[in-house]
């Protein structure tokens, strides 16, 4: 398995596009895939915010996780945000969904980023494992969702750059 830019993989964009879309739409009924295929497409960066990171397999997609300056409409104040941490149902289990928060978490600290964000109406013992701590719970696009954050650190062997 090997982690890598969106932005090298353009041909995998509606594939990703469409899975988000079919796992998160009901949060944002008005918005149609062809919205959120652009969206995506407009945060395919590279070691920056925005940027989107897939895990593959023989190039094949396995999974997504995303950098993002926001996501929560209502907490504009909080900045960066983990989102679009997808894995593929067949795939899950293996280790992916982890790997992939923790290549954003590594991103978020070369970038010198102090704290990361994330909200997810459906996955907070997930992320507890991986050492986030829950700092809201709350209503928000129609769901109870836990707003949650993490210090980043760096992997081993990192340096953090002079900021
Ligand atoms: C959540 C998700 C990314 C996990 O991916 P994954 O590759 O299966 O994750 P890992 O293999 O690294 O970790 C799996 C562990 O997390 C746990 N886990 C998975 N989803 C969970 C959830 N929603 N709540 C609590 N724990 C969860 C599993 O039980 C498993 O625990 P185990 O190792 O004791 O069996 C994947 O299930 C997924 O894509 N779900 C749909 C999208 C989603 O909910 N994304 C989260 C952001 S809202």
């Amino acid at each position: 398995m090997q982690i890598e830019y969106l932005a090298d993989h353009p041909l995998l964009v509606p594939q990703l596009a469409r899975l988000h879309f079919e796992q998160w739409g009901y949060l944002r009924p008005d918005e149609s895939l062809e919205l959120r295929t652009r969206r995506l497409e407009a945060c395919c960066g590279r070691g920056g915010i925005p940027s989107v990171v897939v895990a593959l397999e023989d190039g094949a997609l396995l999974g997504s996780a995303m950098l993002i300056a926001n996501d929560m409409d209502t907490r504009s104040d909080l900045t960066p945000w983990l989102a679009g941490v997808y894995v593929l149902a067949a795939h899950r289990g293996q280790g992916y969904g982890s790997a992939l928060a923790r290549r954003v978490e590594e991103e978020a600290w070369a970038l010198g980023v102090p704290r990361l964000h994330l909200y997810t109406p459906e996955a907070e013992g997930f992320y507890a494992r991986l050492g986030w701590s829950l700092d809201e719970r709350c209503r928000y696009l129609g769901q109870e969702v836990a707003v949650m954050s993490k210090q980043c650190r760096p992997a081993r062997g990192s340096t953090r750059p002079t900021l």
